[in-house]
């Protein structure tokens, strides 16, 4: 099959595009054709290494953790799913080898959920990681109806969808964005936008919500991530899913913090499908490329200015 791999850590230039051998579905697993695969953050950094103390690795290592494609066999002892189900996946694997930049990958059946019927094939792939980390770190934040969130990196792939998410149960959305993005984010149920690129958004944000935020999440990280603590109220909640804070830097405010990975969980997919063929959770494809075209994909998620999702075409 075809798949796009690395052999060693480093840069673009270590993307190769090459045959590698057809995996096959063993027992409790579906194997499944890749049509597109969500391009994330994580895949560059898997690239340069950046993951290696925390994942096992196995070179070649093809890159790749969401995908939407039909299922083409099904091993034993598989329940939910036949051969020509339609599916999307969140696929991370125990060890970093088998990824979604490429024609076919072999799952748990417990990993991929059918696929939204209102989406394309390239829309779907787009979904999985981002919309369960976003799923996830709410509920991390225990977020509630009325309360306030203020979400940094909303115009994201993962802001994009916690903006929605958050909407949607009810609470008051507060984004961090660029400008440009303001009326994107506005458009996806957030009521006010602050600029980062415009005088201190710690201030911009206590001049509109002098009692704080019930919960921050954080899709940045370093020193945004340090400061945006000063944004929540007296006993909030801080969200990161870049990275964990020591407690030194948290200044001993009352504040209580949580680091989120995010986990495969297909009943999740299940209730995030539901709300996309209801109209009611969108997700928007900034660029597609095809599988040749993966280190230009790379290029502009490495930008870190991407307003929602880039994919790649497979099939
Ligand atoms: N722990 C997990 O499970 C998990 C899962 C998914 C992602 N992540 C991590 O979460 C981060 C975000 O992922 P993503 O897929 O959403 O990335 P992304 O699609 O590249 O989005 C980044 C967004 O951040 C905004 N941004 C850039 N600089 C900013 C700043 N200084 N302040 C506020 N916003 C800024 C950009 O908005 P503008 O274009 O408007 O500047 C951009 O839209 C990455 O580090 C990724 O590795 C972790």
């Amino acid at each position: 099959m075809k798949a796009c791999f690395i052999e060693n850590f480093g840069g673009r230039d270590n993307l190769k595009i090459a045959e590698l051998p057809k995996p096959q579905a063993d027992d409790g697993q579906v194997l499944i054709r890749i049509h597109a695969a969500g391009v994330n953050p994580v895949d560059w950094k898997i690239r340069e290494g950046l993951l290696k103390d925390k994942f096992p690795h196995r070179f070649p290592v093809i890159l790749g953790w969401e995908l939407a494609g039909v299922v083409e066999e099904v091993g034993a002892n598989v329940s939910r799913f036949n051969p020509g189900d339609p599916v999307y996946a969140y696929a991370r694997l125990p060890e970093i080898h088998h990824g979604t930049y490429a024609e076919y990958i072999a799952l748990p059946e417990s990993h991929p959920a059918r696929k939204p019927e209102k989406l394309s094939m390239i829309e779907a792939a787009g979904v999985p990681l981002t919309a369960l980390t976003a799923w996830q770190a709410i509920e991390a934040g225990g977020l509630q109806q009325g309360q306030s969130v203020f979400i940094l990196g909303a115009s994201g792939g993962v802001g994009t969808c916690a903006v929605q998410l958050a909407a949607l149960k009810g609470a008051r959305v507060i984004g961090l964005a660029s400008a440009a993005n303001h009326a994107y984010v506005r458009s996806l149920g957030a009521e006010a936008v602050i600029d980062y690129q415009r005088g201190d958004f710690i201030q911009s944000f206590g001049e509109l919500f002098p009692d704080g935020a019930d919960l921050v999440l954080d899709f940045q990280g370093g020193d945004t991530l340090a400061r945006s603590q000063l944004c929540t109220r007296p006993g909030g909640r801080l969200v990161s899913i870049v990275e964990e804070i020591e407690e030194s830097v948290l200044k001993k405010r009352d504040v209580r913090f949580t680091y989120v990975f995010v986990a495969p969980n297909a009943p999740q997919l299940d209730q995030i499908r539901e709300l996309i063929d209801a109209d009611r959770f969108k997700i928007h494809v900034a660029h597609s490329f095809s599988l040749d075209e993966v280190a230009q994909a790379h290029a502009q998620m490495e930008t870190g200015h991407t307003r929602g999702k880039i994919v790649l075409r497979i099939a």
